[in-house]
């Protein structure tokens, strides 16, 4: 969902380098460099700068992303050849990245400042809160727990054990895991609050709510013996997260409840292609789980709106997009849009400003369903971190017409990893865990076709949901106005009744546990 954050800097970039005459973004580190004794001056500042910013992303961002993805064929007014604007905007691109080289810099680091000393008085604490802190902040009971998996890394989990309105303190025995996204936390699940978000109204339907973190993300940055800034760290993709990761979870859970427990599984975005990648490799976890719910489900990845795609030219080369993106961590929390969030309360117009373009650069616009008093918490959690490399694999994917495989070291490496030259296609007719699709047409990273093409491919389908709204998109799955009655009312009666003909009886082979 909030891939193509990169993209949309660099087109900012790139429109500055178009437009010499647009120098909106240039006042940035100037403001930062005088926030701290400039405040009525800056906040007066920035608001002015924040509506002429808004113009500016209109006109330079959102229409150049749309115009560059073939989208705004009504523009009459746009002499300039499609193929011709693509070799343009290819050559602007790399010019970027030789830029980046030539300074030795990430393309963040010339404008993210690592770090701003400014007290915002009156700001949201919930901006700073932690999942737990969110979710007792609510009054809910919420737990920790610290989950190693066999390589190493350090995964700090959320639970909501029970729900808050529980007469007695017992805790239930309907379990689910909830897997947030690419770039996402826990914290995706809860920041929408008790009436919106999904994890609250699970803990009112009855549900054990265990939140997982991936490896790299802001709960989960640690390892026994790997330093967080190596590249060590950070060579993963969303695969070693469905080989190690989500099996030490789920292993972890049964441990603490019992090894009879039949957990479900709701993944958002990357949540369900590690899903899938699990379940496809290590096929024991398909007695192991009860159901699947995916919500903008990402497998094929042929029908991609979302400027992710502009990645997927590059793919190729490995080296070339570490360099561009940095070789380890992709967009570090403390970026532009976190601080951003930090002063949203002294930057109302620029806060609308990021709101109506660049959400909808990232997934699809859908203004009526995003709720804007919620943007500064998102903000404040979003992005929580992810690597590198996982981009790189989705964008190999995408430059593979949209197959889903496992990742490319190139023709030499591959034969040494997997004995192939290509690397191998998950095999998903090995997924025998019965799962709901939900999907939505907007989604500019879950394309209809590609989510229909995964739903024939399960042998245990339960249902393909397709939201009944033209406009929902990607991220509204997380944090929609009317996502509960447009999704999750679906979702909760599936999870109430869809699985319990075909699973609920089968006899669970605990055995099966050892690999
Ligand atoms: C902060 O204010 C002082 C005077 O009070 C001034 O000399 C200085 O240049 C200011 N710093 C910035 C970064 O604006
Ligand atoms: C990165 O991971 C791959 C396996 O995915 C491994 O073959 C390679 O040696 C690792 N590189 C480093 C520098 O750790
Ligand atoms: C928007 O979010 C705020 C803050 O969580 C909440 O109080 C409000 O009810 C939400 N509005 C809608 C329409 O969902």
């Amino acid at each position: 969902m909030k891939l193509p954050l990169l993209v949309v800097f660099t087109f900012i970039l790139i429109s500055q380098i178009e437009h010499s005459e647009c120098r909106q973004i240039s006042w940035f580190p100037n403001v930062i460099d005088s926030i701290s004794n400039k405040t009525n001056q800056i906040s007066n500042y920035v608001r002015e700068k924040g509506r002429t910013l808004k113009h500016f992303y209109v006109e330079n961002v959102r229409n150049k992303i749309t115009s560059y993805l073939g989208m705004d064929n009504s523009d009459s007014n746009n002499i300039e050849k499609p193929e011709d604007r693509q070799s343009r905007m290819n050559k602007k691109f790399k010019n970027i990245v030789v830029e980046a080289e030539s300074s030795e810099n990430n393309i963040f680091d010339t404008i993210a400042p690592a770090a701003v000393d400014y007290k915002c008085t009156n700001d949201d604490p919930m901006i700073h809160m932690s999942t737990p802190q969110l979710i007792a902040a609510h009054g809910y009971p919420a737990e920790s727990h610290t989950v190693v998996t066999d390589d190493g890394y350090i995964l700090t989990i959320h639970r909501i054990p029970r729900s808050k309105n529980a007469a007695n303190k017992l805790i239930p025995r309907k379990t689910v895991l909830m897997h947030h996204g690419l770039l996402g936390s826990s914290a995706d699940w809860v920041l929408a609050g008790p009436q919106k978000g999904l994890g609250y109204i699970l803990s009112e339907a009855g549900y054990d709510v265990w939140l997982a973190n991936v490896r790299g993300n802001t709960y989960s940055r640690a390892h026994i013996s790997r330093d967080i800034d190596s590249f060590e760290f950070w060579n993963f993709t969303f695969h070693d997260v469905s080989q190690h990761d989500l099996p030490a979870v789920i292993d972890y859970i049964m441990e603490v409840k019992g090894l009879d427990t039949k957990i479900n599984y709701i993944g958002h975005s990357m949540g369900t292609t590690v899903l899938f990648a699990l379940l496809s490799t290590k096929t024991q976890y398909n007695k192991i789980l009860r159901a699947g719910f995916a919500l903008a489900p990402v497998a094929y990845m042929t029908d991609i709106k979302s400027p992710i795609k502009l990645l997927a030219k590059y793919s190729d080369n490995i080296e070339y997009l570490m360099k561009l993106l940095g070789a380890n961590e992709f967009l570090p929390q403390n970026a532009v849009l976190r601080w951003l969030s930090k002063h949203a309360c002294e930057i109302n117009h620029y806060e609308e400003a990021i709101c109506e373009n660049s959400m909808f650069v990232l997934c699809g616009h859908d203004e009526r369903q995003f709720n804007r008093s919620l943007l500064p918490i998102i903000l404040g959690h979003v992005p929580a971190g992810a690597s590198t490399k996982t981009l790189v694999h989705y964008a190999q994917e995408i430059k593979q017409n949209g197959k889903f495989q496992q990742f490319d070291f190139g023709p030499e490496d591959n034969l040494k990893v997997y004995g192939t030259a290509t690397p191998p296609e998950y095999a998903l007719h090995k997924i025998t865990l019965p799962i709901a699709l939900f999907s939505s047409e907007n989604d500019w990273l879950a394309g209809d076709v590609d989510v229909a093409n995964l739903y024939v491919k399960l042998v245990n389908p339960i249902e393909h949901y397709i939201v009944p709204l033209k406009e929902f998109n990607h991220i509204d799955f997380l944090w929609a106005v009317d996502a509960p009655s447009l999704v999750y009312t679906k979702l909760l009666q599936l999870l109430e009744e869809g699985v319990s003909k075909s699973v609920d009886d089968d006899v669970i082979n605990n055995n099966l546990l050892d690999d």
